[in-house]
């Protein structure tokens, strides 16, 4: 059932749960995702009214530097996950499964399931892979934790892949991907995301799931669209998939700040008047008199 919130304004708004998901596909209204890893930014995604918001392990290449996802750990995960937290009131909070926390055995996915929602405040898991991970998310799911799938390019098997490359442009490889997402939903997986893969196939497999499909570079006819928000704001200048809209350049904004700042403390213009502290006449007068200056 939906959790109704009532802020400080007395504006009332639903908390989004894994029922809206299913509600918003059935109503064909296009499902809003967007990643966040810190208060800040959780806080304005709320905010803006975005339906749900992903700690994704993207995190460890926005955000922490690594070239690819697989160094972030959990606790990297667990700790930006309680700042989301601790941002985003409305959506729906769900937190990525790093590399290596739920591979090696179903038990180890399901313990590490349970962090999300125990230590870290999200409403849900997302986990890469098709039927090789059915049973975990059925386990998982069956523990009482929500679980997304990743189809498509899933980065965690970047090297499997071999290289950041577009996914199910074969027939083969698209009836592949297409059974994967049958065995995510059978297994009680609530929406899978769709990355990289061709908008007609993306089109198919959101038209034969019950369950919402969220797209990344999957063309429109997914049930839902998520973009990682440093690609969105042009905060990561490192590079910028095809399948991003930039709707801002703060990497730009940030360095002409910075500049700015740099010059300002060179030619000794900041701090200026309005940023400095003052101290009374008489209590100066008194320091000197006791340090004897
Ligand atoms: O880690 C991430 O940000 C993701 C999205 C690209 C879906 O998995």
């Amino acid at each position: 059932m939906s959790t109704t919130i009532v802020n400080s304004k007395a504006e009332t708004r639903k908390k989004f749960t894994i029922r809206d998901f299913r509600l918003k596909k059935k109503r064909g209204e296009p499902i809003t995702m967007l990643t966040a890893y810190d208060y800040p930014t959780a806080l304005a995604v709320d905010r803006a009214g975005i339906d749900s918001i992903l700690v994704g392990d993207s995190l460890g290449m926005v955000v922490l530097g690594y070239e690819t996802t697989l160094p972030v750990t959990m606790e990297d995960m667990l700790h930006h996950c309680q700042a989301v937290a601790r941002g985003a009131q409305y959506a729906l909070r769900i937190g990525d499964m790093p590399f290596m926390s739920y591979q090696v055995s179903v038990e180890q996915a399901v313990a590490n399931a349970g962090r999300f929602l125990q230590e870290a405040g999200m409403d849900a898991v997302k986990l890469e892979g098709g039927r090789e991970r059915a049973e975990a998310v059925h386990q998982i799911v069956a523990a009482g934790i929500p679980v997304m799938g990743h189809l498509g390019l899933t980065p965690q098997s970047v090297n499997q892949l071999g290289g950041w490359r577009s996914q199910g442009r074969t027939a083969s490889a698209a009836r592949r991907l297409l059974d994967d997402a049958l065995a995510l939903e059978e297994a009680g997986a609530f929406s899978v995301v769709l990355e990289s893969v061709p908008d007609r196939l993306a089109e198919l497999v959101s038209q034969k799931l019950r369950i919402p499909t969220i797209g990344i570079g999957a063309g429109v006819g997914c049930d839902g669209q998520v973009l990682v928000t440093h690609d969105l704001l042009g905060l990561f200048d490192r590079f910028t998939p095809k399948f991003v809209k930039q709707y801002a350049s703060i990497h730009g904004v940030m360095a002409e700040a910075f500049a700015g700042f740099k010059a300002d403390v060179e030619a000794k213009v900041f701090p200026a008047e309005e940023h400095t502290m003052g101290m009374k006449d008489e209590e100066w007068e008194g320091l000197l008199k006791e340090i004897g200056g």
